[in-house]
């Protein structure tokens, strides 16, 4: 059973004077068992739309969502996935300790493995130290850090995770990746969103570009790292720059040469070096990252 189906989802809104706001157009996605997918769009795009239909906050105007083949009103099924909303913003006249006690309460957890539970994601996501004190006086980043301990606590199985790093300082945000790598290795599955092609680049396997409502491209973002390689820079040593005359040579001091190679000159590049007893001090890709992707599909999808 795939742990997130969405099939020709359309949302309409309604704004104040009665005229409709598409939100979401045809969308289709499947999101495969163990995989860490991105789901990427600029604001205003739909991504928190989508999500708040997969976990059952909104309705869908039209077609279909299921988490694990069940429709995300059936309470078995909402026992299967830990959510983090977009602002998240808790009862704040309780301790994030208390709080999580509701929560884990509302997951039907035992006393016992509640408490493990609770210090286990408080000490995670390192507010352990301020788990008595109100959530009022939290801060941005502490709530966030507090919205992801509940979306972790009765360990689910998926992980539906609406910006997850927003708010969050460097060392706050590279520990969100440090976790969902860990959920990854043991076997969950992620659906986040983001605007940030460097957090899909760090941590996904698929992503998804969303563009004023319509999915754009659905893709495995290695192979758009590898498809995005037009060329290598390489630093050698040993070999005299006359006999790379054809390539794009930039001498430098001493016996270093550095050249640009196009991908496809690559491997008779590789045949001269040899030829010439050349050694290879560097070799570095270069490429279009997944922000000039990103951008191209955004321009692309806004025309
Ligand atoms: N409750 C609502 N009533 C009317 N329009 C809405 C409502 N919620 C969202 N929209 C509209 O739906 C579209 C998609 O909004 P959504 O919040 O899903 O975007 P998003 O991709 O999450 O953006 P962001 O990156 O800013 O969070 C936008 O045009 C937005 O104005
Ligand atoms: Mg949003």
């Amino acid at each position: 059973m795939q742990p997130i189906e969405i099939e020709a989802l359309l949302k309409t809104y309604k704004n104040k004077w009665g005229r409709s706001i598409v939100a979401l157009q045809n969308l289709n996605l499947k999101v495969n068992e163990g995989e860490v997918f991105g789901f990427l769009g600029p604001n205003g795009a739909g991504k928190s739309t989508t999500i708040k239909t997969l976990v059952g906050l909104i309705r869908a105007t039209a077609g279909s969502v299921r988490v694990f083949g069940m429709p995300t009103t059936n309470p078995q099924c909402r026992h299967r996935f830990g959510y983090l909303p977009e602002n998240p913003a808790f009862y704040d006249f309780l301790s994030a300790r208390q709080y999580l006690k509701l929560v884990g309460n509302c997951f039907n957890m035992d006393a016992t493995s509640l408490t493990t539970r609770i210090n286990h994601v408080l000490e995670l996501l390192d507010i352990a130290n301020a788990d008595c004190r109100l959530i009022r006086g939290y801060s941005k980043g502490m709530v966030q850090r507090l919205g992801l301990a509940q979306a972790l606590l009765h360990d689910p199985d998926l992980y539906i995770l609406d910006e997850p790093m927003s708010g969050l300082d460097p060392l706050g945000r590279a520990l969100v990746k440090e976790i969902m790598i860990d959920l990854k290795m043991r076997g969950k599955t992620i659906f986040f969103s983001t605007h940030v092609t460097a957090d899909v680049e760090a941590v996904c396997d698929r992503v998804a570009v969303i563009v004023a409502g319509k999915l754009q491209a659905v893709d495995d973002v290695q192979d758009i790292l590898e498809k995005g390689i037009d060329g290598y820079m390489v630093q050698l040593t040993g070999c005299p720059p006359s006999a790379l005359k054809e390539f794009n040579v930039v001498e430098r001091p001493g016996d270093v040469v550095d050249v640009y190679i196009p991908k496809d000159e690559l491997n008779k590049f590789m045949e001269r070096v040899v030829l010439t007893n050349g050694r290879i001090r560097l070799m570095e890709p270069r490429r279009r990252n997944l922000e000039q992707f990103f951008l191209d599909i955004v321009k692309r999808g806004r025309l």
